[in-house]
């Protein structure tokens, strides 16, 4: 039998990761097939294999926590922050910027690409994820030829230079614009005065509690006038009740 409880409760003691936040039929499905896939017959033997193999844990963790993420993803999103955003966040101050869920850090080079074409400088540029192996991969900036696939040669150009392998590493100057750290947005405590938030295709894997509890903590961690940026699945029907006015597609606002 798949005691599916005492599996949140053992995931949570040997990996950290609070299972009971995640939408159940999607994960159980994930984990399920995880376990076919590496002949583990029992959720039992997978907390064991967890507990005594490092490169199987390390893999599982980048598999249960869903990396995909791309450069401009979703361009409609990126254009309103070039157009409306940055300005509005860069000509009073140094403006505090944040990436949550940040994976391979496509979406926070984005955002630094974008900052460094209009001129502003930010005070902080963070991003955060759980996965730390991720956050390495971030933190290296170098990516496969089918990650930059459909990326604008304009920024591919100025900004990337191409290794020897094909691979494609972004630029010095871009990567020494982001903070990365290791944070769960579950668990740990969230920093403040921020003027622009993005948490994009992260929370779509909560449960709708958990969702609530996480946009409640993200407006408190905005300075009015913020904004806050979702995935194109995750769109906030009511804003007016988090304290949000609607900008446009994804993008909301702190009043200020
Ligand atoms: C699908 S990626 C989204 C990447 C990027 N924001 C984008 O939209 O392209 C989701 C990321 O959320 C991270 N994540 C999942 N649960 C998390 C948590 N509790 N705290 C922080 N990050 C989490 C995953 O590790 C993963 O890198």
């Amino acid at each position: 039998m798949r005691d599916y409880a005492k599996l949140q409760k053992d995931i949570d003691r040997t990996l950290g990761i609070d299972l009971t936040a995640y939408k159940e039929q999607q994960m159980r499905r994930r984990i399920n097939q995880w376990l076919d896939r590496h002949k583990l017959a029992s959720y039992d033997a997978l907390i064991a294999t967890l507990t005594t193999d490092r490169a199987h844990r390390e893999k599982f963790i980048e598999y249960l926590t869903i990396n995909t993420s791309s450069f401009f993803r979703d361009q409609r999103v990126f254009d309103v922050i070039e157009e409306v955003v940055l300005p509005a966040i860069g000509k009073l101050r140094r403006p505090r910027i944040w990436s949550a869920g940040a994976s391979i850090g496509a979406e926070v080079y984005s955002i630094a690409m974008l900052l460094r074409e209009g001129r502003y400088t930010p005070s902080l540029l963070l991003a955060t994820d759980l996965d730390e192996a991720v956050l390495q991969k971030a933190k290296a900036g170098i990516y496969l030829p089918s990650q930059v696939d459909g990326l604008d040669p304009k920024y591919l150009n100025k900004y990337f230079t191409q290794l020897e392998n094909g691979n494609w590493a972004i630029a010095d100057s871009i990567k020494g614009m982001v903070v990365f750290k290791q944070h769960d947005l579950l668990k740990d405590p969230y920093e403040r005065n921020f003027d622009l938030i993005l948490c994009r295709n992260v929370f779509i894997y909560f449960t709708s509690t958990t969702q609530k509890r996480l946009i409640t903590s993200f407006v408190q961690s905005l300075n009015p006038g913020g904004y806050f940026i979702v995935g194109s699945a995750e769109q906030i029907m009511d804003p007016a009740s988090f304290g949000l006015e609607r900008v446009s597609y994804c993008i909301y606002r702190k009043p200020a």
